[in-house]
């Protein structure tokens, strides 16, 4: 283990990577998602104790991570799911997630996924258009249930974030907004098969102004709540969505975002009474920083202006840098346990994907890197694995997870028969 000592020998040994990770590494192939199993239990049971201080039912958004390891570990602790597709409600089910602690929440549900939902016996529709409340009340009559639909409001509210993951103003597809509220209030009491549960909203993601961007969502959460209840229909669950950010410059500084504050302006924020459940559905902040996506320098190429390192690891396996200009720190960690820390270079960091956007990160200082160098791309436990690809028909990086380092446990069941 890398003890006080070596911690003396190796000054930038951090709290994810020692001596044994790192020579564990040098024996599997890459690239791979290493999974830190005791970072995700610390803040998995963070947020299962401000969950019970507080009185606030936590739902995790499996959108931002699949994996079966992980999901049945959240569903062990007593949280619901959030779920966006038919797929997503399947399996949260076989991960042991109890159906009735499931939301489903999507702006474009098909007919079989509302009807599998049904059948599942989903424990609320989050309903994000007038035609989808119609067609799930006609669904639930068809096979003679009951079924709770909240609304997903549009609720005009800016999460100062990117505008790919905004999605609770005027411009964004999703949620009902104000001119519909009364249609929606006809459509709810006209139909015979739905029990009308709540309300729900989700602003965006990666929201970083924590206390005012989340007080901003109560207030306006506050008044549409009002307003529902003076038509007559009882709001007793306020659902505020997921979009908590995490540290993706300082993983090591923050591995634990900032819940705490975030239970208490929520907690604080909406007006609770007696009946009504507070729900949220935090991804990102669960999961992000567990993992890195470990990988390898195939080659130094000194180009005409600037230096690249060329990563086996590609766009495909994590397309956040690609789609969004995400920020993820890059490390060396074979640099980390050479004896005598070697001078630094600017580097282009990119990936061997034929896309000139395959880039991990432009003008990184990094240490002097050499072909074979283990690489460790952070922060990259949320919509990481979950959104890579088989383009240039690369292989799935499969998922190690720290509880296994005593034998290599190199396949995912999620996406084993993917890759064939
Ligand atoms: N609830 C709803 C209804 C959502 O749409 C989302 C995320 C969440 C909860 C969870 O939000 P979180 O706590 O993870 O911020 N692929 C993008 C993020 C897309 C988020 C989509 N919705 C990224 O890589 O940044």
């Amino acid at each position: 283990m890398a003890g006080n000592g070596l911690h003396r020998c190796f000054p930038d040994l951090n709290n994810m990577f020692d001596v044994n990770r790192i020579e564990f590494f040098e024996q599997v192939e890459t690239p791979f998602y290493f999974y830190d199993m005791d970072l995700l239990r610390s803040t998995v049971e963070k947020v299962a104790a401000l969950s019970a201080e507080y009185g606030i039912t936590v739902h995790y958004a499996v959108k931002a991570n699949v994996e079966r390891r992980i999901l049945e570990y959240i569903s062990s602790m007593g949280f619901g799911a959030d779920c966006v597709s038919g797929n997503e409600v399947m399996h949260a089910c076989s991960c042991r997630f109890p159906a009735e602690k499931i939301v489903f929440a999507g702006v474009g549900k098909s007919d079989r996924e509302i009807a599998e939902a049904i059948k599942a016996g989903v424990g609320m529709f989050n309903c994000e258009s007038l035609q989808e409340i119609f067609v799930v009340n006609a669904m639930a009559g068809r096979f003679g249930k009951r079924v709770n639909v909240s609304i997903r409001v549009n609720p005009g509210v800016d999460a100062h974030t990117h505008r790919y993951i905004t999605t609770g103003t005027y411009e964004n597809k999703f949620g009902i907004s104000d001119h519909e509220f009364s249609a929606a209030v006809e459509m709810i009491k006209r139909c015979g098969n739905i029990d009308f549960a709540g309300l729900h909203f989700h602003i965006g993601s990666q929201i970083t102004d924590v206390e005012e961007v989340f007080a901003l969502e109560c207030a306006r959460a506050n008044e549409i709540v009002d307003w529902f209840e003076g038509q007559g229909l009882k709001v007793d669950n306020v659902n505020l969505g997921g979009g908590l950010g995490v540290d993706y410059e300082d993983p090591d500084g923050n591995p634990v975002a900032d819940f705490a504050t975030w239970f208490r302006v929520v907690s604080g924020g909406i007006h609770r009474r007696e009946g009504r459940k507070i729900h949220i559905e935090p991804g990102r902040s669960m999961v992000a920083q567990c993992a890195s996506l470990i990988s390898r320098v195939l080659f130094v190429k000194t180009g005409e202006t600037k230096n690249f390192l060329i990563l086996d690891a590609g766009m495909n396996d994590l397309i956040r840098p690609a789609l969004y200009g995400a920020f993820h720190k890059i490390e060396n960690i074979s640099a980390i346990l050479r004896p005598n820390l070697p001078q630094s270079q600017v580097y282009d960091v990119v990936g061997p994907v034929c896309e000139s956007s395959d880039v991990w990160g432009a003008g990184r200082l990094l240490p002097l890197s050499v072909r074979g160098d283990l690489m460790a791309i952070r922060s990259t436990g949320a919509y990481g694995q979950v959104m890579s690809s088989r383009y240039n028909l690369r292989d799935f990086a499969p998922a190690v997870y720290s509880d296994d380092m005593h034998g290599a446990h190199l396949r995912t069941e999620y996406f084993d028969n993917l890759n064939n």
